[in-house]
């Protein structure tokens, strides 16, 4: 064991007073891995095969077309939905379950125009998550003469960027990259306070920490469940529209799961008038059912628990990190202080992409963002302090032993 004396003591202490502590015999993890990547990938809720073998073997083989009304695939998207809404903070009509996170940016982004048609200013983050981006271009593309401000190259400071020309301003609540944080509420009425319509990207914060969409009047959100929310790999994502708006708001992809009654076929497109407005074609049900037990799952926990076991772990992470940092040239791109940041440390290396490696070797599992950032994400419902102590001393025996440098360790996969 590499970990030391006064480390394990400290993890051992905090692991035998967590009131998560048995949340991860819910999961399939492979033995004497530690998996600092839940923030990409969430493992697998050992729930969810037994609802996959009963839609694969039940509803799909033996009942098949009939499943569509008799296990309630149709209603998937609606129900799952609710579940989310739950998790974060909104109503269970707000928010329905489909497609990709990038899709339901397009449709979010196309419904705050439609409810600011006469302004034309999209405002993003120039550091976002890179689609993000690429969907603020496409919508762009397919709008008249809007134009793009963003935070990092039009100001340094997002709120400086909002005026009375300002339509929508989309913005993650959480950085992919650094794991720095929104002020979901202040940013939300200054959004407002200057008209304008305000879209939330939850990637990095659904089913990791409070986000209280409705109590912070947020006006739509989209995010992912295959991260912290267990929903496996490429699952549905959501979309989330305050009710207030769902009268009004328009969404173009008017494909006829969003018809209000799709099974009257009819020649012309009429939405539905609640949150099922967001979908569009048919969705995939084996997903949603894989989906389903990391949802249910993560519903059973008080997300304030998960948020103080969240900090508790990235700071002791941070604290044996910074013991030997800078003596190996590692910095901290992630905030100092656990409020500010979500779930995860990202420090700074110029062989990054090596550490990584190596440290996945050695059954450390983060990942490398580009330039020079190691992500670790530490999600509460299947990583022990133990773990995060093992961890940073795993860490240090690579950067010591410089075994990293071993020409091994620099081919770069397809998937970073
Ligand atoms: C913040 C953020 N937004 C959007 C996405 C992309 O989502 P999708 O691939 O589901 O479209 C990701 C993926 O990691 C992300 O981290």
């Amino acid at each position: 064991m590499l970990t030391n004396q006064r480390s394990q003591a400290i993890a051992q202490e905090l692991d035998s007073r967590d009131p998560l502590a048995n949340a991860k015999d819910k999961f399939f993890l492979p033995k004497d891995l530690i998996y600092l990547d839940g923030n990409s990938l969430g493992p697998a809720p050992k729930a969810a095969f037994a609802d996959i073998e009963k839609t694969a073997h039940r509803e799909w083989a033996q009942d098949l077309i009939g499943s569509w009304n008799s296990a309630g695939w149709f209603e998937l998207p609606s129900k799952s939905g609710a579940v989310i809404a739950d998790i974060i903070g909104a109503q269970n009509d707000e928010v329905v379950a489909c497609d990709t996170t990038s899709i339901n940016i397009f449709k979010a982004l196309h419904a705050a125009l439609s409810l600011r048609p006469e302004r034309n200013v999209i405002v993003a983050e120039a550091a976002s998550f890179p689609t993000d981006l690429y969907m603020v271009e496409g919508v762009a593309s397919t709008t008249q003469s809007k134009t793009i401000r963003l935070e990092g190259v039009d100001a340094p400071e997002i709120e400086t960027l909002i005026d009375e020309n300002t339509a929508v301003v989309l913005v993650n609540q959480v950085d992919y990259r650094t794991g720095k944080t929104r002020d979901v509420g202040a940013l939300t009425r200054h959004a407002q306070a200057n008209g304008a319509i305000i879209i939330f990207d939850l990637c990095h914060s659904a089913g990791i920490m409070p986000v209280e969409l409705n109590q912070h009047n947020v006006d739509l959100a989209v995010g992912c469940t295959y991260k912290y929310l267990n929903g496996g790999p490429g699952s549905p994502a959501f979309i989330f529209c305050a009710n207030r708006h769902l009268a009004d708001v328009q969404q173009p992809l008017s494909g006829w799961w969003g018809h209000q009654t799709p099974f009257a076929f009819d020649q012309s497109y009429s939405p539905d008038p609640g949150i099922r407005k967001f979908l569009c074609g048919t969705q995939p049900i084996l997903s949603f059912r894989a989906m389903q037990a990391g949802l249910e799952l993560t519903r059973q926990y008080d997300m304030r628990e998960i948020r103080k076991k969240s900090m508790a772990l990235t700071d002791l992470f941070l604290s044996e990190v910074m013991n030997f940092a800078e003596e190996y040239g590692v910095g901290l791109a992630s905030p100092a202080k656990a409020e500010s940041r979500g779930s995860q440390i990202s420090l700074t290396h110029d062989s990054g992409y090596e550490i990584i490696q190596a440290l996945i070797e050695r059954g450390v599992v983060g990942d490398f963002r580009t330039p020079n950032i190691m992500r670790f994400g530490f999600a509460p419902l299947y990583i022990s302090f133990q773990n995060v102590a093992d961890a940073a001393a795993i860490l240090k025996d690579i950067l010591e032993t410089e075994i990293w440098r071993d020409p091994r360790f620099k081919q770069k996969s397809a998937v970073t």
